[in-house]
């Protein structure tokens, strides 16, 4: 059947002129690269977890003006760690550039900023084990949070010097950071405040959805028994299908842009036409436990570990545990993270930890789950207010910050 569909797909897109080629080019340069003709700093780091995975993380230490000095500068920058989504890696806070994406805007700002990845993206490996064998997939947000977030966080707080940093996570970005201060409460120290952008941890409204793809049709096991490991495409094919299928230039006639949107929410005036060839070209890869970890929290309406599986005993995480203060913001038009989701998660959260605020990411009625990344005036409506609550967080909460 992967054959097959391969097939049919190749066929396909060699009928559509190939128009996209640059672009998707483009799409593959390194991220230090990248940041460097942005005309700001980069330096690429990386850490391995007590598990075997190897992390890169890619680091942005001065801003646009700050040429030279900004080594010597350096060690007295305020630290921030900010986290990819599901299907998602260090570049969603780059792609849209300079004035617009979190990355640079918060080097611009002053803050010695710091892009990691999570397992299974393309900027992740193993020591012993290999894409194509079934062992490197067998993961969730569970082992990002036990993991890799406090191999991270380690790495920057190792490299800089410093004790404390502050987290910023979008969707599956926060679920990590959760789940680290659930399983592993001394990393509370390690964080003076987290910013959970569309906080993807409770999904009742998907109930349904999950019951039938999950449940009932087991869909990631019958593709796993095909030999499909991770929800992913070949590179070549995925490059192949963004540039014949994804590269009609108006959002509305655009067959990738209506599918997303259905998943996201809909949001055609917020999607900027110029980049969606390259947002596709860079979806990352994710492992079928990932989709089917959120499921089982979606069916049992918990936060509730993996362990036993789909079907296993319902062993929620213990949120008493995180003490970190929160900053929640949501989309009004957000349907992967519900804003009646984020506000039971924000309750939750508030009986025994500090919740800072929880609000709408903007005033923008249609702000679904992507613009958080991808908005195409992210940086006047999300990131510009955001670097003034980040700035009253650290003033509230890093007073504390000194060298280890
Ligand atoms: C990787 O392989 C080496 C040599 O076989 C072994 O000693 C090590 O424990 C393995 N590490 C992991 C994380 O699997
Ligand atoms: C959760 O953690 C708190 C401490 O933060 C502890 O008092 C409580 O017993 C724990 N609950 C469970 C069910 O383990
Ligand atoms: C959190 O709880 C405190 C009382 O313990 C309350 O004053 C505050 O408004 C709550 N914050 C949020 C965002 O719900």
């Amino acid at each position: 059947m992967k054959c097959i569909l391969y097939l049919t797909f190749v066929l396909c897109s060699n009928i559509f002129v190939t128009s996209g080629r640059f672009l998707i080019q483009d799409a593959h340069i390194s991220v230090p690269h990248m940041i460097k003709a942005a005309g700001y700093p980069a330096e690429k780091h990386r850490t391995t977890t007590a598990d075997g995975y190897i992390l890169q993380l890619y680091r942005i230490p001065g801003g646009r003006r700050e040429k030279e000095n900004f080594k010597t500068s350096t060690k007295a920058k305020e630290a921030v760690l900010v986290m990819h989504g599901i299907f998602g890696c260090s570049t969603n806070f780059l792609i849209m550039g300079p004035d617009r994406s979190l990355g640079y805007m918060l080097a611009d700002a002053g803050y010695d900023v710091w892009l990691g990845n999570l397992r299974g993206n393309l900027h992740t490996a193993h020591l012993n084990l290999t894409r194509d064998n079934p062992k490197f997939w067998e993961y969730s947000f569970h082992e990002h949070g036990k993991y890799d977030v406090p191999a991270l966080i380690d790495k920057v707080l190792a490299v800089t010097g410093l004790r404390r940093i502050m987290y910023i996570g979008h969707s599956m970005g926060t679920t990590s950071l959760l789940t680290t201060l659930a399983l592993r409460p001394e990393y509370n120290d390690r964080v003076l405040a987290f910013v959970a952008l569309a906080p993807a941890v409770y999904f009742d409204h998907m109930k349904s959805m999950a019951q039938v793809f999950i449940k009932t049709f087991s869909i990631s096991d019958f593709l796993r028994s095909q030999g499909i490991m991770s929800a992913s495409l070949k590179p070549e094919l995925q490059d192949r299908l963004v540039a014949n299928i994804c590269s009609v230039k108006h959002s509305k006639d655009n067959i990738c842009t209506l599918l997303l949107q259905v998943i996201v929410g809909e949001d055609l005036e917020q999607t900027d036409e110029d980049v969606t060839m390259q947002l596709m070209a860079r979806i990352q890869p994710a492992s079928w436990r990932q989709l089917e970890h959120f499921g089982k929290i979606a069916l049992t309406s918990r936060f509730t570990s993996w362990e036993g599986g789909i079907l296993g005993p319902v062993k929620p995480y213990n949120m008493s545990n995180i003490k970190v203060p929160v900053l929640l913001l949501y989309g009004e038009n957000d349907q992967v993270a519900e804003k009646s989701q984020v506000m039971r998660l924000a309750r939750e959260l508030n009986t025994s930890g500090i919740v800072e605020d929880v609000r709408p990411g903007c005033s923008w009625p249609k702000f679904n789950h992507v613009d958080f990344l991808f908005a195409k005036d992210l940086g006047t409506l999300l990131n510009r207010p955001l670097l003034k609550r980040i700035r009253k967080l650290f003033n509230k909460y890093g007073l504390k910050i000194s060298i280890a």
